[in-house]
């Protein structure tokens, strides 16, 4: 079920613009200069109280509201909007010192000490009856505010504490085992404990995979990841209950963290928690960055069902936690903002409003940087302020499908990179993420959508390393290529079901005979080895000897070199009018491009943009509204688009339509 609400205001649809905002961090004189400078800038709404717990409650169960009451008075005085968040991502130091049984335990044994943030356990009835005592007071508070827009729930759900291996979360976890498998024996038949004898005779012998001499059970592993993300599921649901209960009219949001780096939840599973989508994305340095930054975008667009979804945090520069802090270049703060726009944000807000002095994230950017606004940065910010209001034309507009869809699973990301695999190089959203590239390299717009969604709309599927495949999935797959589909899947797909148990009779197991192949051996390469295909592209990392089980299997391309030369490399088996490829090396983005060009091309599937501009501009559609995004570094000279100026600056985007 897509999200239904968004924020509650009046008055016409329109961008918002904002940031977190943490007064805390500042004495009162410098709120009025804040709230002077968000006009200033734009902002149209803030999310406030993030991490405010030990400010809001400096004691236990004693409640210091006037400060904020004054910050929300300052804020509402100037018409911002809340996303007021229920402040209950770090707790305070009296609770852990009091309560220590609250902290996290990695799997070690170690148990993680406060003065850092999030240390908390999602399963500690003693943490959760504490913070849902101050989401209770939270809203009773301010449940009439009339600037109250959205209710934020915690703060990326996970970020630091999804895994937690304490007596807590073992009693949680086996709790959450008997509500999945009932009995014992189905527990113990889904594990395969019959290996390593790994029996259980009594379900409180389980515990979560805590450190073991060796590779602890996959399938206990992957259900505990599985159990980590409902664990937190379970949180948010507490802390939304309460706020549904006090404040109804009030949406209900948590800031997801959709792709990035981080595997941890279940988005998909998550959707229908929250009454809208929201995201946190942070650019990762690197050729694949602005790709990256689309794909994240583009997913969360399509997890939010084509509703508008907010864009709860990125940054205005450069991030406080990779090794190298980059700077981002002129222009690209803009084409950031309004690629999430692109692809269905309404709402663009940064961490944070203002630079902090001190704590661990003084280094990271800020809407008003440590040179104040009289600065580069904050008269880009309000540039951008400026552009977005401009822009209410297109809020509420839905995200127009593509005619492609790229699949992503979090499962079959959980689960490919398990340990004890033929090899421990692949990398689940690395695939994924080289097939975007070669889509927008082809200038073809392709939507990235869960596992889960309507796939028969799509004339070409494409699953990456789609590792797990239940059965219920193999048909659903199969019949989306009867009914005329093209789907495209990679090696190390269709392996294993649900509980990671592999489909016999060889690979691509589930999918072995959709694909009319079949693999007896996975032949992994070494790091520095290089195998070439006979269509000059070349694969890395993984090989497989394909053999064709369908004589009408068509070979798109052999392997050239290696111990696999003159074997199929890539396949192709028509079905109907549909088709079935497989490519079982990964090719890198670059090797992509003519493979999907050739399936594209086949399934009728063509670039909407004109020749000039294919692979560097990124095309993306909101009604009538499309947005033309220069991935370059270089202004591009356009022609052939009705209402496009003639040049698109370097990094720029340029918004054509009859909105415009
Ligand atoms: C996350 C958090 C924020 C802040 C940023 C910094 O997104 O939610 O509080 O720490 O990272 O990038």
């Amino acid at each position: 079920m897509p999200p239904q609400r968004w924020l509650r205001r009046s008055g016409p649809l329109r961008i918002e613009f904002g940031a977190d905002y943490n007064p805390e961090q500042w004495p009162p004189a410098v709120w009025a200069d804040d709230v002077r400078a968000m006009r200033e800038a734009g902002v149209t709404i803030v999310s406030l109280a993030v991490f405010s717990w030990a400010r809001l409650e400096p004691r236990s169960g004693e409640y210091h509201f006037g400060w904020l009451d004054d910050v929300i008075g300052l804020l509402a005085a100037d018409g911002i909007l809340l996303d007021l968040a229920t402040a209950t991502a770090s707790p305070p130091p009296w609770l852990s010192t009091a309560h220590p049984e609250i902290l996290p335990v990695d799997r070690l044994g170690h148990t993680f000490s406060p003065g850092g943030r999030q240390h908390w356990r999602p399963t500690s009835p003693v943490f959760r009856q504490h913070a849902l005592r101050l989401v209770r007071a939270m809203a009773t508070r301010y449940a009439g505010h009339p600037a109250l827009a959205a209710w934020h729930v915690s703060n990326e759900l996970g970020c630091h504490n999804v895994y937690d291996y304490s007596d807590d979360a073992a009693r949680a976890f086996r709790r959450w085992l008997r509500g999945r498998y009932r009995t014992l024996d189905a527990l113990n038949a889904a594990w395969g404990t019959a290996f390593w004898s790994q029996r259980y005779a009594d379900w409180d012998e389980i515990l979560p995979p805590r450190l073991a001499p060796t590779h602890p059970n996959p399938t206990q592993q992957l259900d505990f990841k599985r159990f980590s993300s409902d664990a937190l599921k379970e949180h948010l649901r507490a802390e939304r209950d309460i706020l549904r209960e006090i404040t109804p009219g009030v949406p209900v949001t948590t800031n997801f963290m959709v792709a990035g780096d981080i595997d941890i939840i279940d988005y998909a599973d998550w959707v229908p928690e929250v009454d809208f989508l929201a995201n946190d994305h942070y650019v990762r340095p690197g050729p694949q960055a602005q790709d990256e930054l689309s794909f994240s975008a583009n997913l969360t667009g399509n997890l939010a069902g084509g509703r508008p979804w907010f864009l709860m945090e990125h940054s205005t520069s450069a991030v406080n936690w990779q090794p190298v802090n980059v700077a981002k270049k002129p222009g690209e703060l803009a084409r950031d903002s309004l690629t999430h726009v692109a692809h269905g944000a309404d709402a663009v807000c940064f961490f944070q409003w203002r630079q902090s002095r001190a704590g661990a994230e003084k280094y990271h950017s800020a809407m008003v940087p440590h040179a104040g606004t009289d600065s580069v940065l904050f008269r880009s910010v309000a540039a951008l302020g400026a552009r977005l209001r401009e822009m209410a034309y297109v809020a509420g507009v839905a995200r127009t499908p593509a005619q492609a869809a790229i699949v992503f699973d979090w499962p079959s990301w959980w689960a490919a990179e398990q340990d004890s695999h033929p090899s421990d190089r692949l990398r689940y959203k690395q695939e994924a993420l080289d097939w975007y590239t070669a889509f927008l390299d082809a200038g073809v717009r392709v939507d990235v959508v869960p596992v889960g969604a309507e796939l028969q709309r799509y004339d070409v599927v494409v699953a990456p390393v789609l590792h797990v495949v239940p059965a219920s999935l193999a048909v659903r797959l199969r019949t989306y290529v009867a009914d005329g589909g093209h789907l495209v899947t990679t090696y190390f797909s269709g392996i294993v079901d649900e509980h990671d148990h592999v489909w016999l009779g060889g690979y691509p197991g589930a999918l072995r005979d959709l694909l009319g192949i079949r693999v007896q051996e996975f032949a992994p390469l070494l790091d520095g080895e290089r195998v070439e295909l006979d269509n000059g592209t070349h694969g890395t990392r993984w090989t497989e000897p394909v053999d064709l089980v369908d004589p009408a299997v068509e070979v798109l391309a052999s392997y050239r070199t290696g111990e696999l030369a003159g074997r199929p490399a890539i396949t192709r088996r028509a079905v109907g009018t549909g088709s079935a490829s497989y490519v079982s090396t990964p090719l890198g983005a670059a090797g992509i491009v003519p493979v999907l060009g050739e399936v594209l091309k086949r399934a009728g599937v063509r670039s909407e943009l004109p020749g000039q501009l294919r692979g560097r501009v990124e095309l993306a559609v909101r009604g009538d509204v499309r947005f033309l995004i220069n991935r370059t570094d270089e202004p591009l000279e356009i022609s052939g688009i009705p209402g496009a100026p003639a040049v698109l600056p370097a990094r720029g985007v340029t918004i054509v339509g009859p909105g415009r």
